[in-house]
């Protein structure tokens, strides 16, 4: 699948990460929890390796929660590496993320060497709702153009804690095919960059499998989770156009509608809390996309 990115802006960025990150005591790197794999750039850790980093697992409030789990233990295993996941929105929890920034880096803090922390992930995985959050009215400014580079920021929290927003714009690298779905199925890449019907087609072969429950309480087709799983991805997204009326002439399902529908009700949370990959399964992409 081609996505179209804005390489211009990301050469910028990168130079312009690699000068702070010098001066940084700890990296934070945002991940959308429904995607974590696929929403990280790899840039970030060649630019930030030997950084404590802190992995926030961002819009846990729409993944799945024992994904989750597997997921923040899965970093919480390398090295240097914390992991907590987040609502943006939620004052309390996002607190919690200045604790793991010192239990990081123990060192830092007070006036003399206050704590400076870079916070960066691609765009729409929800850093400025965190920024405002943690400072707690509105500091930086929420749906950004995508493309848009944004200057460079020092937010202080606290005397001793100041925040550096990164510089300019991130976007994910797409190593593998499924990244490229699952971005694309989670929003964080425009409508005009990407095949929708080919998009959702790919998010349909995936919850037939991993959550055939859920799509059988949201579209009530009567079918067992087995049954889900066995059955054509034409013949439910059919199923699931005449159940939900998207028709085109001749009584006939509109088969694009129909399979945009379910991307629709993936991103608004009326399938369910669904996480598009687990560790193990993108370790396998990673590992296929390297042979390949
Ligand atoms: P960015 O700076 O990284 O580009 O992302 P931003 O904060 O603008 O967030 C992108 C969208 O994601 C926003 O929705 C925001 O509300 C939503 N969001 C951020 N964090 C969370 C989270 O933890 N949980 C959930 N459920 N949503 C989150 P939007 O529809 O673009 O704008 P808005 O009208 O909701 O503000």
């Amino acid at each position: 699948m081609s996505i179209q990115w804005f390489p211009g802006h990301m050469h910028l960025t990168r130079q312009a990460i690699a000068e702070r990150v010098k001066e940084i005591d700890v990296v934070i790197e945002m991940l959308d929890a429904r995607l974590p794999g696929s929403s990280a750039n790899p840039l970030m850790q060649q630019l930030t390796s030997g950084r404590p980093t802190l992995k926030v697992l961002n819009k846990q409030d729409m993944a799945d929660p024992a994904r989750t789990a597997l997921w923040l233990a899965h970093y919480n295993a390398q090295p240097d590496t914390r992991a907590i996941a987040l609502d943006a929105s939620v004052t309390a929890p996002a607190r919690a993320l200045i604790d793991a920034c010192f239990e990081l880096a123990p060192r830092r803090g007070g006036m003399v060497k206050p704590m400076r922390v870079l916070i960066c992930g691609i765009p729409n995985v929800g850093k400025s709702t965190l920024i405002n959050t943690l400072k707690g009215k509105r500091a930086a400014k929420t749906g950004d153009e995508a493309g848009v580079t944004r200057t460079e920021a020092r937010i202080a929290l606290a005397d001793d804690f100041y925040l550096y927003d990164t510089p300019g714009m991130l976007w994910p690298r797409i190593f593998v095919p499924e990244s490229g779905y699952n971005l694309a199925a989670s929003g964080a890449v425009g409508k005009n960059a990407y095949d929708e019907e080919e998009v959702a087609y790919e998010l349909i072969a995936k919850l037939k499998t991993d959550y055939p429950q859920l799509m059988e309480a949201r579209y009530q087709l009567g079918l067992s989770p087995e049954a889900w799983a066995q059955t054509h991805d034409d013949e439910l997204v059919e199923a699931i156009g005449r159940k939900r009326g998207a028709l085109a002439g001749g009584g006939r399902v509109n088969m694009q509608k129909a399979a945009e529908l379910v991307i629709a009700d993936f991103r608004a949370l009326h399938i369910g809390r669904i996480t598009l990959e687990t560790p193990e399964q993108f370790a396998r992409w990673l590992k296929a996309g390297k042979q390949a």
